[in-house]
């Protein structure tokens, strides 16, 4: 596909719907993660071959601690074996990969293989791939609010300074720049909600919702989003199709 006219430079995809796949199909819940987790890397790939400059994949909330211990342990071990498989291919397709959340939040096991691995990928300079990891926007926010007091305090930031553009720089998201904002957020699995996504992030943000499960979520089904994204007109509250402007005052 060429790209179209107007590409989304970020795209957040909030991969829902494992667990109804499963279960429409008389499966135990975690044959839909193991299925979900092993659609991950085409969508990777097909979002590196349209030249999307940063994508933010939704797979585990603040809010998913509380599922039961056992789906917890096979959510792990799957992400685990997504580390350890594809890290080769992420290098030489010089992605650039980086957690968005708690990290400290994560076992010691998943941090051995992981922190290695954000460490080799770190230079690199192609798609950045932020997967969202025990991550929630009320905590992101709220962290953020924390940092700037705890710097206030220190002597380093004055209260009047906060703004807009400050604010981004105590987000997770603050070392993507000027791709921090995301243009479009797609929804697998039917539901119609953010459920603590990237709330700052998104402010301005097309949604694109659709009732394919993320088990069943292929290429085609993104470049369907991207389509339907570039014939939405995107105004930022003026009149007619605009540029983003500059939220600063
Ligand atoms: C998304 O699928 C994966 C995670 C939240 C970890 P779900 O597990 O939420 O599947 P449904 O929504 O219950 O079908
Ligand atoms: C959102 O899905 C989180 C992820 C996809 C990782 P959930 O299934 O946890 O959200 P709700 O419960 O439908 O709001
Ligand atoms: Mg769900």
């Amino acid at each position: 596909m060429t790209p179209p006219k107007r590409a989304p430079k970020h795209i957040a995809i909030i991969m829902d719907g494992n667990g109804r796949w499963a279960e429409r199909r008389g499966y135990p819940r975690i044959f839909g993660h193991i299925r979900g987790s092993s659609r991950v890397k085409p969508i990777v790939r097909e979002a590196d071959r349209l030249g999307v400059n940063a994508l933010t994949l939704y797979a585990f909330s603040t809010e998913n601690w509380l599922r039961p211990e056992s789906e917890l342990r096979v959510l792990w071990k799957l992400l685990k074996k997504y580390f350890v498989k594809e890290f080769e291919e992420l290098k030489k397709k010089n992605i650039r990969m980086r957690i968005l959340g708690e990290v400290d939040r994560l076992a010691p096991e998943i941090r051995k293989v992981l922190d290695p691995m954000l460490e080799g990928l770190c230079q690199n300079t192609g798609l950045q791939l932020n997967l969202a990891i025990s991550y929630g926007s009320r905590r992101e926010l709220a962290r953020a609010a924390r940092l700037f007091a705890e710097d206030c305090l220190a002597g380093v930031r004055e209260p009047e300074d906060m703004n807009e553009e400050l604010m981004q720089h105590y987000l997770w998201t603050s070392d993507l720049k000027k791709f921090s904002d995301v243009d479009l957020v797609i929804r697998t699995s039917g539901e119609h909600r953010v459920s603590n996504f990237l709330l700052w992030q998104s402010a301005y943000a097309e949604f694109v919702f659709t009732d394919v499960c993320w088990p069943d979520f292929t290429p085609e089904h993104l470049r369907d989003a991207i389509r339907e994204y570039s014939n939405r007109d995107r105004r930022y509250g003026q009149i007619e199709v605009a540029q983003p402007v500059s939220l600063l005052q």
